[in-house]
């Protein structure tokens, strides 16, 4: 008996192949992150995210220069500031570093580069704590000032988007408010939406020196085993202004990319943070997996569930190798 169903018809030649791919890699999709550190002439390897590097203004304008002729058109920066405290100043002063990041390479890229800022206290203040501390908990509305302080300052010194990755409550509405009052009318939100408590932040907090210094996030960040409660939190941040919405992670969150694309209609954004960059690194460092075979399909995987853009460290890695052609 011979089958009279063969799906294998369409899978014998590339050419075909191509032809009937569903999901397409476009490296305009992708947005690198940097991490910006006070000071001059730093270059420092981030030991926990092999290839990534705590860079000053000076080394990253140098190193966007190399990245950007190899593709790199959108970022997000964080900051490393030289002083932090329970206010988290550095975040919303006008001269803190990535303001003057933001400057600089407005300065030197125009237009060329879009900067995206991520808008949090974490990195910022002497307790690690996405928002202020009261009382030893974490206060939700004496953080929203400062937030829509911080987004105004960074939309001031030239970032084309600003991102909240904080979680509190109502800060979409907050700092919407803010940039309008401001002028910034035209700055979009893109909202760390779904935003999960999670294990692949490790590199990360080790990269940013931003892990908290008591407790952890969990009650401001969501709890895993969600999924209703990220189309709330998606809902409530479109309601609020959100422009852009983010899920992250991604890779142990496809599930819920899926889920926020057939819901809402604005585009969505998939984080691949650093723990799962990492692991890949590890991998291939340790010569259990092919790195490029398993970025594209990494990258595929996130793109396939729904995202529209993807952060990634692997960014510079997929442009300069060419894994996307
Ligand atoms: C700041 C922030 C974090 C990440 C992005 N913005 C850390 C955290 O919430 O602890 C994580 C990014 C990554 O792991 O790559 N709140």
């Amino acid at each position: 008996m011979q089958p009279y169903y063969r799906p294998r018809r369409l899978r014998e030649k590339e050419v075909i192949r191509d032809l009937c791919a569903e999901t397409l890699l476009d490296y305009k999709k992708l947005i690198m992150p940097y991490f910006v550190i006070e000071g001059s002439h730093i270059d420092q390897p981030i030991e926990s995210m092999p290839g990534v590097r705590r860079l000053s203004i000076d080394n990253l304008i140098r190193t966007l220069e190399a990245d950007s002729a190899v593709g790199v058109r959108s970022i997000i920066l964080f900051g490393i500031p030289h002083h932090k405290d329970e206010k988290a100043s550095g975040a919303y002063d006008d001269n803190g570093i990535v303001q003057k990041a933001c400057q600089e390479i407005k300065k030197h890229f125009g237009s060329t580069i879009l900067i995206i800022t991520d808008v949090c206290l974490c990195e910022y203040t002497s307790h690690g704590h996405c928002g202020m501390v009261i009382g030893g908990c974490i206060d939700n509305d004496s953080t929203l000032d400062l937030l829509a302080k911080t987004a105004v300052s960074h939309a001031q010194a030239g970032a084309d988007v600003v991102a909240p990755s904080d979680m509190m409550d109502g800060r979409i509405e907050a700092i919407r408010t803010a940039l309008d009052e401001a002028g910034f009318t035209h700055v979009p939100i893109l909202s760390y939406a779904a935003k999960y408590a999670s294990a692949f932040y490790g590199p990360f907090r080790d990269a940013a020196g931003s892990a908290p210094q008591f407790g952890d996030r969990r009650s401001y960040q969501m709890d895993f085993r969600n999924a209703r409660e990220a189309l709330k939190e998606v809902y409530l941040d479109i309601e609020e202004g959100a422009d852009i919405v983010m899920v992250k992670p991604a890779l142990a969150y496809l599930d819920i990319i899926s889920l926020v694309r057939q819901s809402v209609e604005v585009p969505v954004c998939a984080y691949n943070v650093s723990g799962e960059y990492s692991m890949v690194k590890a991998a291939s460092t340790l010569g259990f997996g092919d790195e490029a075979r398993l970025v594209r399909e990494i990258m595929t995987a996130i793109f396939r569930a729904g995202a529209d853009m993807v952060i990634s460290y692997h960014t510079v890695d997929i442009l300069k190798n060419k894994w996307f052609d």
